[in-house]
């Protein structure tokens, strides 16, 4: 069992706080690459230690190697690995996942995600010889709780299925296969340009959504033809914000709302992760968002996990720090069991399958999407819910939530119940104890009482026949 990774990381001073704040207060104190002192509004210090703290000066490159570079590693050996960058309002959480931008920007400045890209392909180009690779790339963004494809427009509304064998999906996504950095980078430039942005007195361009890049990596060995897949998804999310502080109104205030609600669905879903009893079935709530839907995989543990809080070192922002600080210590308590996901052979039909039903059914389906076209697909799919074959995408992701949780509400009920009749038995056996003394004093006194008239009696018959 392997942990979260952990890092803070303190962005500089921005002019506006500098200039709000005449002393150019810092609330943080570093002692070394692990550990900080931080000082609160009532000047209350707290010491932190995290996996690294990456202060004001570290460099894009130190960021990326320590968290992301191992995460990327196993993903191109099919282990599954999430990367998040987490924060208030303009605390940096673009800047460490995309830098200034993605193409053409300084190279000392590019952020995770083009270092990952070239990372990616790097190790793929000196895999060449073991296997055959193929990526494909998605782009989504969460925008006013829709699911956004930011290389579809037209895609509104993607919904969120589970599958047995491949976990979370997002439904009709596109998916465009990538063969180099230069192309995927082109993808992930077009994307960006979708992606919602609003301005706040916060931050001129502000993230409005949840951004999140999905890489599927698909590996067929050159030897043996076996095959695995490794996906790894890169999340910035949307900055949790306070509407005095930021000054938005109408929809602007819609949007925070919207994101806050989010935010706060993660944080419960991560508090409901490490607390409670380990081996009690305790409700986790995924559903409460599509964010925490999304990330159910990664949060869940079928994924390496690496988690950036992004934070401002100014004191006039202590409490939203502190706030992150906190949610990042939760996290690393999360236990991660990430595993290679399952191999498959795609040797010659007339070789003994291994694959199950499930399996069979994905493959054959997948087959059928290639070779049909959307147009197909779409008025098959209208067949099938006029006869009642399917459910229509959306009353399917509610019979599946109902579902879902009516079975994890039952476990906790039964389990509650057999704790109360637990508690019942304790009770009824102190009870019969009771009794059982007072039965057994009662016994002891008849007894004596017996004995002693037997021996009074027996004594007066010795006198009487004297
Ligand atoms: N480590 C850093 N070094 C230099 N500048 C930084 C750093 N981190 C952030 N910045 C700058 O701070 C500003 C805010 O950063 P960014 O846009 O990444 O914040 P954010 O957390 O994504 O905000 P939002 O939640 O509103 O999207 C930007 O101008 C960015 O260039
Ligand atoms: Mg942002």
């Amino acid at each position: 069992m392997s942990n979260v990774t952990v890092c803070a990381r303190f962005r500089p001073l921005s002019s506006k706080e500098m200039r709000d704040d005449r002393d150019g207060g810092v609330c943080v104190r570093g002692i070394d690459a692990e550990s900080f002192v931080f000082q609160d509004d009532k000047e209350d210090e707290f010491t932190f230690s995290l996996d690294r703290v990456f202060y004001e000066d570290s460099a894009q490159a130190a960021v990326y190697e320590f968290l992301a570079l191992p995460i990327m590693r196993d993903a191109v050996n099919a282990i599954n690995g999430t990367i998040i960058t987490y924060g208030q309002a303009w605390a940096g959480k673009t800047y460490s996942m995309e830098g200034p931008g993605i193409q053409d920007c300084d190279e000392h400045k590019k952020g995770l995600l083009p270092r990952v890209v070239d990372g990616m392909f790097e190790q793929i180009r000196s895999s060449k010889d073991i296997a055959r690779y193929t990526v494909k790339l998605s782009m989504v963004e969460i925008y006013m709780e829709k699911v956004r494809d930011l290389l579809d427009l037209s895609k509104g509304n993607i919904q969120i299925k589970e599958n047995k064998t491949q976990g979370i999906l997002l439904s009709g996504v596109t998916e465009v296969p990538v063969s180099d950095s230069t192309e995927a980078l082109q993808h992930l430039c077009t994307g960006l340009a979708n992606r919602a942005v609003g301005e706040t007195q916060m931050n001129m361009s502000s993230s409005r959504s949840h951004c999140a890049y999905l890489f599927t990596i698909h590996q067929e060995s050159v030897k043996d033809k076996r095959a695995k897949t490794g996906k790894l998804i890169l999340v910035d999310l949307a900055g949790s914000e306070k509407a005095d502080k930021t000054g938005a109104e109408g929809r602007v205030l819609e949007e925070a709302k919207t994101i806050n609600k989010s935010l706060s669905a993660l944080g419960n879903v991560i508090n409901a992760l490490t607390s409670g009893s380990p081996n009690k079935a305790n409700h986790i709530p995924y559903r409460d968002s599509k964010l925490t839907r999304i990330l159910q995989d990664a949060l869940g543990g079928n994924s390496r996990m690496a988690l950036v809080c992004c934070c401002s070192p100014s004191t006039s922002n202590a409490s939203e720090t502190l706030s992150t600080l906190r949610f990042g210590m939760r996290a690393k308590h999360i236990k991660a069991s990430p595993r290679a996901s399952e191999v498959k052979s795609t040797k010659t039909q007339e070789e003994p399958s291994s694959e199950t039903k499930d399996e069979k059914r994905g493959r054959i389906l997948e087959k059928m999407k290639e070779r049909m076209s959307k147009e197909d697909i779409k008025m098959l799919e209208e067949v099938f819910i006029q006869e009642g074959i399917i459910f229509s995408p959306d009353s399917m992701e509610e019979v599946d939530a109902a579902y879902e949780d009516t079975v994890s509400k039952t476990i906790i009920s039964l389990q509650q119940t057999v704790e109360e009749l637990q508690l019942k038995v304790k009770e009824l056996e102190a009870e019969n104890k009771g009794i059982k003394e007072q039965a057994f004093g009662n016994l002891e006194y008849d007894r004596l009482g017996k004995m002693s008239r037997f021996i009074s009696s027996w004594y007066a018959s010795l006198f009487t026949s004297a």
